[in-house]
C-alpha cells in the first residue's frame, strides 16, 4: 500500500479499497460501509437490478434509503449518494443514466515510463519498457474515476511505439492484470494500436484490404480477448503526423477502420479511429493549404461507410486543442457515423497545469454550439500522472471531476460542477469557496487574454507549447499560419479566401462569414483585419489586442491575491501559490511579447500609454 493516499474529491474514503474487491458489486458495498462510517450516516440498502446496467436511482421512504442499480450502475449510486452527502446537498431523485455510453479518457503514456503531454509526472502504470504499477494507486484512482463515471481508460500513447507493442504474448498477462485492478470501478482497459504493426511480424504489408493482415488482425485480436475478455477496443491514429495508415496502401480510412472493426466484432469491441488528418509538412508560402479544413475533407466523404463497431473521435476543434476554435465543421458533417467528441484535459495549450484553467465552461459553450446529441461518445486526453496528487495542479483535479460529470450529463451547469468539486475536496468557509469557484469560472478567460489573440491559435513556443512566441510556428510545417504583417493579421476563412467557412452548416457558415455576427473571439480565425479595423465597441483592433493582453495580466495578478486569501490544506496551498508564481511570469512574458509583436509590425502605439518594450 501506498504511504499516502491522496484522496481529491473524495476525502471522507481515506481507507484503500481492499484487493478482495473484485466486482463493482463488492466496491459498492465496501464503498457504502467506508462511506457512512466516515460520514456517519445510517446505511442504505443495495438493490441489485441488472437491467440497469449503468444507470441508479436513490429512493427513500419509510424503510430507509435504497440504492438501486445495474453494473456498475449499483457503485455509481453508492458514490452519489456519498458525494451529495458529504456536501450537503441533495440526492438526485429518479432514475440516474449517463448521457454518454463511452466515456474514455485516453492517455498518452509511453512504456518507458513517460507521458507526451503528461504534466504531472511520469506513468502510473508504465516504467522501464512494462507494465508496472502500485495497486493501492490504481485503485484509488479507479475509484476517483468510477465516483464520476469514466468508464474506459486508453492505457498507452496514440503515438505508439515499437516498445510499447501491448498487443505481443509478452505484456497480455500484464494487462489482464491490470484490467483486473480497474475492474471493480467498472473502468475498462482500451489500447492503442500501430496500423503497420503486421509488418514488424513478417506479413509483408499493412494494406487494410490484404488477406494476410486481416487474417493477422483478427489473430491478434482473438489473443488479446483471450487475455482480457472485457476490453473495450482498439484506438488508432493512423496517417496523422507522421503516423502509418491505409493512404501508404491508396486505401480509404473507412477501409483501414473496417478492416480493424472487423478483427474486434466477434469480441464486442469498438474500433476508434482518430480524425487527426492534417498535412504536417505544408510548405508555409502555400496559402490555398488550409490545416484547418483537412479533418473534414477527408471524412465528410465517407459518411455512411463506416462499419457499426466503428467510431470517429474528432478534436472538438478543427486545429488541435487550442484555447479559442470554432467547433470542428466534421461534427456537423457525418449524421450517418458514430462520433466520439475528443477533448483534452491535458494542458498542452492551456497552461500545463501550472496556469489556471478550469475547462468546464468551454465545455458548456461547446455543448452550445454543437448538441451533444451529435455524437455517441466522449474522449479526453487524460491530465492523470504519477505526482503524489495526479493532476500536478491540485486544481486541475476540478478538470478530471469536471469531465466526468461532462461526460455523464454535457448540459451540466459548470458552475455547479466546480461548486460541488470545491466544496467536496476543501472544507472552506463559504465565502472563500465562492472565491475558488469564480476564479475557476473565470480562468479560461484571463488565461485566453493573455495569449494570442481573438481566435488566432497557436504563436506558443514550438515544441514545449508552453510560453509565447508569435513566429515559433509561422515559417514552419505545420499549417498554422497567422500572416501577420504590418497592416493586417488573420486568415481569411470565408468563401473569399480559402472556403473554410463553407464546410459549416448553412446558418454557422453565414455566422462566421459576416463580420457583424462573428463573435469578436473568433473574428481573427475567420477573417484577415487591419489593425485599424474598428470592432462593435468602438475600439480598433490593435488597440483591443493592446487592452486584452494588460487585461489578463492584471486579471492573473488579481487571481494571485484570491489565492493568498484561501485556507488550504498546506500541501494543495503551497503547491497551488508555487504554480501561481509560474503563472504570472507567463502571463506577464505573454502580454509583453505579443505588444511589442503588434506594436512593432503596426507601428500603433497604445491609446492609453501603458509600458509596451521597443
Ligand atoms: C498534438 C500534440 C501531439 C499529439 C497530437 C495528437 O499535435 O502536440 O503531442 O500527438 O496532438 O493528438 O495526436
Amino acid at each position: 500500500m501506498s504511504e499516502k493516499i491522496y484522496r481529491a474529491w473524495l476525502p471522507f474514503l481515506d481507507a484503500d479499497v481492499p484487493e478482495t474487491c473484485k466486482t463493482p458489486a463488492e466496491a459498492a458495498e465496501y464503498e457504502l460501509e467506508a462511506g457512512c462510517a466516515a460520514l456517519k450516516l445510517p446505511e442504505p440498502r443495495l438493490e441489485a437490478d441488472p437491467a440497469m446496467g449503468e444507470g441508479y436511482v436513490v429512493s427513500g421512504g419509510d424503510g430507509g434509503t435504497v440504492i438501486t442499480g445495474g453494473e456498475p450502475g449499483l457503485l455509481y449510486g453508492v458514490y452519489a449518494f456519498l458525494m451529495a452527502k458529504a456536501a450537503g446537498e441533495d440526492v438526485p431523485a429518479g432514475l440516474q443514466r449517463p448521457f454518454y455510453g463511452l466515456r474514455m479518457l485516453n492517455c498518452w503514456d509511453n512504456a518507458d515510463g513517460t507521458i507526451e503531454r503528461g504534466y504531472s509526472g511520469r506513468s502510473l502504470w508504465f516504467e522501464g519498457g512494462r507494465l508496472a504499477w502500485d495497486g493501492a494507486r490504481i485503485r484509488q484512482l479507479g475509484r476517483l474515476l468510477a465516483s464520476v463515471g469514466v468508464n474506459v481508460l486508453c492505457v498507452n500513447n496514440v503515438n505508439v511505439r515499437a516498445e510499447a507493442e501491448l498487443l505481443i504474448e509478452d505484456y497480455l498477462d500484464e494487462l489482464a492484470r491490470l484490467a483486473a485492478a480497474f475492474r471493480p470501478f467498472g473502468v475498462r482497459l482500451m489500447v492503442s494500436i500501430d496500423f503497420s504493426r503486421p509488418l514488424a511480424h513478417g506479413v509483408g504489408t499493412a494494406d487494410p484490404l490484404d488477406e494476410g493482415v486481416r487474417r493477422w488482425w483478427k489473430q491478434r485480436a482473438d489473443a488479446v480477448w483471450r487475455a482480457v475478455p472485457d476490453l473495450a477496443g482498439f484506438l488508432v491514429k493512423a496517417d496523422s503526423e507522421h503516423r502509418p495508415g491505409p493512404f501508404t496502401y491508396g486505401r480509404s480510412h473507412a477501409d483501414g477502420a473496417n478492416m480493424l472493426a472487423e478483427a474486434v466484432a466477434p469480441h464486442g469491441g469498438v474500433l476508434v479511429w482518430r480524425a487527426f488528418v492534417y498535412n504536417c509538412q505544408q510548405d508555409w508560402r502555400d496559402t490555398a493549404t488550409d490545416r484547418p479544413m483537412a479533418a473534414y475533407d477527408t471524412y465528410a466523404p465517407l459518411d455512411g461507410q463506416f462499419a457499426d463497431n466503428v467510431i470517429l473521435q474528432v478534436k472538438h476543434g478543427p486545429f488541435d486543442f487550442q484555447v479559442r476554435e470554432p467547433v470542428s465543421p466534421t461534427l456537423y458533417a457525418m449524421p450517418r457515423t458514430r462520433l466520439a467528441l475528443e477533448l483534452q484535459l491535458a494542458q498542452e495549450y492551456t497552461g500545463h497545469q501550472i496556469d489556471l484553467y478550469a475547462m468546464n465552461p468551454m465545455w458548456r459553450e461547446l455543448a452550445e454550439e454543437l448538441p451533444p446529441e451529435k455524437v455517441c461518445a466522449v474522449a479526453a486526453v487524460s491530465n492523470l500522472g504519477r505526482d503524489a496528487n495526479y493532476t500536478g495542479h491540485p486544481f486541475a483535479a476540478a478538470n478530471l471531476y469536471g469531465y466526468g460529470r461532462y461526460a455523464w450529463q454535457p448540459r451540466v451547469s459548470p458552475r455547479e460542477v466546480l461548486r460541488r468539486w470545491a466544496r467536496l475536496t476543501y472544507a472552506l468557509p463559504e465565502g472563500q469557496q465562492d472565491a475558488l469557484v469564480e476564479m475557476l469560472m473565470g480562468s479560461r478567460g484571463v488565461y485566453e487574454k493573455y495569449i494570442a489573440p481573438l481566435g488566432l491559435c497557436w504563436m506558443v513556443c514550438p515544441g514545449v507549447h508552453y510560453g509565447p512566441s508569435p513566429c515559433g510556428y509561422e515559417y514552419d510545417a505545420w499549417g498554422t499560419y497567422h500572416r501577420a504583417n504590418r497592416d493586417a493579421v488573420g486568415i481569411d476563412r470565408t468563401a473569399k479566401g480559402t472556403g473554410y467557412a463553407a464546410q459549416y452548416p448553412a446558418q454557422i457558415r453565414d455566422k462566421y462569414e459576416s463580420l457583424e455576427t462573428c463573435p469578436d473571439n473568433l473574428k481573427l480565425f475567420f477573417h484577415r483585419l487591419r489593425y485599424d479595423y474598428v470592432m462593435a465597441d468602438g475600439r480598433t483592433l490593435i488597440q483591443r489586442i493592446y487592452d486584452d493582453h494588460f487585461e489578463g495580466c492584471a486579471e492573473a495578478e488579481a487571481m494571485a491575491q484570491t489565492l493568498q486569501t484561501l485556507s488550504l490544506p498546506a500541501e494543495d496551498g503551497e503547491e497551488a501559490r508555487l504554480r501561481m508564481e509560474k503563472q504570472l511570469a507567463n502571463a506577464r512574458q505573454w502580454r509583453d511579447v505579443v505588444n511589442t509583436f503588434f506594436h512593432r509590425l503596426s507601428g500603433v502605439d497604445d491609446a492609453r500609454g501603458r509600458k509596451i518594450y521597443d
